[in-house]
């Protein structure tokens, strides 16, 4: 039976998710939660190698990807995730399946009642507890982009259209699931980020221990 929380980080590239998830993690942790940082894909080791291999691998179909992506996700779950929601952890994720809908159907057109059927496959009814959406203007990203170690290609040197498909499809997601999402502008710099999110995560915790 799951007792933690668990917290997903959504949004574009350059926005900030990694270095939100860290300065939560250390604020939920000082004040003396169990708190688990793990990202998608990835967070164990099988699913780390996928990341490997779909970072590593040009041109990749959408299907296969969206499989690839998938197994990574269910291996995730079942192996950490839910262990650790069990031990009463706060498992923080920087990106769960929200970012698939955005980039492989969005983005990439493959039909949201597929996405929606691997999801259930792989995650049955499990959804994230809350979901911080980070969004800022895709000039703002582009800035923060340059410069950093790109991988995935196709992803980082993406043109401002597609990264502002990606932008309107997460504020999309905020407004299907309005019940576990909240949208933050996140073009400021990152304390003013981070006391956004930590305000978003007080509110969210107090209204989940009620
Ligand atoms: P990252 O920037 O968070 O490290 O994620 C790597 C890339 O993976 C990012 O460009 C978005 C992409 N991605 C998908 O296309 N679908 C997914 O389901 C996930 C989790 C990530």
């Amino acid at each position: 039976m799951k007792k933690g929380f668990f917290i997903s980080f959504e949004g574009g590239e350059g926005t900030g998710k990694s270095t939100q998830v860290r300065l939560l993690a250390n604020k939920l942790a000082e004040r003396g939660n169990l708190v688990h940082v793990t990202r998608e894909p990835g967070g164990t080791e099988l699913s780390e190698k996928i990341r490997d291999i779909l970072k590593t691998t040009s041109n990749i179909d959408s299907i296969t990807e969206m499989l690839l992506l998938f197994a990574a996700r269910r291996e995730h779950f079942i192996k950490s995730i839910c262990p650790l929601l069990e031990q009463n952890y706060i498992v923080l994720c920087d990106r769960f399946y929200d970012s698939s809908l955005v980039y492989q159907g969005i983005l990439k057109n493959v039909p949201i009642a597929e996405i929606m059927q691997l999801k259930e496959m792989t995650l049955g009814n499990f959804e994230p507890d809350f979901t911080i959406i980070l969004d800022i203007p895709s000039s703002v990203a582009k800035k923060r982009i340059q410069g950093r170690q790109l991988y995935w290609d196709d992803y980082d040197m993406m043109s401002e259209n597609e990264y502002n498909i990606i932008r309107n499809g997460f504020k999309k997601i905020a407004e299907i699931f309005p019940f576990r999402c909240k949208l933050i502008d996140a073009s400021g710099n990152e304390r003013k980020v981070f006391s956004k999110v930590q305000k978003a995560v007080e509110k969210f915790m107090s209204e989940a221990e009620r």
